[in-house]
């Protein structure tokens, strides 16, 4: 399987480096990478003489190649931009989910996706539990679901002396407009639960917290289930989970399964 990369920051550049750098996956490989702004040129050249891919500044020319799907790893800013035009030629895998909050997008998104025959991949990121909150909505019997998220303060990009601070309490849906990095999570749990406006999100920066930590507590007909994952950062982007860039891979691995679990 070819794949396009849109963003080549922390989660870009680890999967460079699996997938083509130590060939931990033989049958995925980055052949192109998108940024038509100038000021990444030079980086991309070096990156693409590092593994071997070609650089692309024209979406079309990008969209023409060999690649068979496009992994947006940029921001939600870039996945809102691009997301519609590749959907129309491409499978494409978003992992800056944020950019799917508005109803009219997302619906957008997948009437085009229904009418080129193409596939959007949400992956996990940094969050688990999403099979529980799936298998319990699948009679529309989920009641209530809850997402906190503590990091540490830079994590937050915010200073803070040695208090625990909450820093927002709301709905999904304004979680991602107040933190468009941190919130992802919280949009990926929206659609796959009880929608962005009914999901309720708390963010809380904790100086006695290292990793970051996302707990996701349900209820509905099915019983209760409360999951903490505890993310080591990315080494190159601490407002980034480690676990994000693995649930790619696995989200891409399992396009390729004849047998799918969960
Ligand atoms: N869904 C989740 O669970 C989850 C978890 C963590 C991070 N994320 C999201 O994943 C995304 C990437 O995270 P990261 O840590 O790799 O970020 P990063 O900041 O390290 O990298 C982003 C890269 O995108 C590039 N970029 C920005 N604008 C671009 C454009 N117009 N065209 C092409 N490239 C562009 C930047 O130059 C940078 O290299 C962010 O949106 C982040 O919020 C999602």
């Amino acid at each position: 399987m070819n794949i396009g990369i849109i963003g080549a920051g922390a989660i870009g550049r680890f999967l460079m480096e699996k997938l083509n750098g130590e060939r931990k996956c033989p049958s995925f490989t980055i052949t192109a990478v998108f940024d038509n702004r100038t000021k990444s040129k030079e980086r991309l050249q070096e990156l693409a003489h590092q593994y071997g891919l070609t650089v692309y500044d024209d979406l079309n020319l990008f969209l023409q190649s060999d690649v068979d799907i496009v992994v947006e790893c940029a921001n939600v800013q870039v996945a809102k931009e691009y997301a519609l035009q590749v959907v129309e030629k491409k499978d494409v895998l978003l992992i800056s989910v944020g950019a799917l909050v508005e109803q009219a997008f997302y619906e957008q998104l997948s009437l085009i996706a229904k009418s080129s025959g193409k596939k959007v991949y949400l992956p996990s990121g940094a969050i688990g539990g999403l099979d529980v909150i799936k298998s319990a909505k699948a009679l529309g019997g989920l009641n209530a679901v809850t997402l906190v998220t503590r990091k540490p303060p830079a994590s937050l990009s915010i200073e803070l002396a040695d208090e625990k601070t909450i820093l927002f309490e709301g709905s999904a849906a304004e979680a991602i407009g107040k933190y468009p990095q941190n919130a992802n999570v919280a949009i990926t749990l929206s659609l796959a639960g009880i929608g962005v406006h009914d999901t309720k999100v708390k963010i809380i920066a904790d100086p006695n917290v290292e990793r970051n930590v996302h707990t996701i507590y349900a209820e509905g007909e099915f019983g209760t289930v409360e999951v903490t994952v505890e993310n080591e950062p990315s080494p190159m982007n601490p407002k980034t989970s480690y676990l994000t860039a693995l649930s790619i891979l696995s989200s891409l691995k399992s396009i390729e399964q004849q047998v799918v679990i969960g």
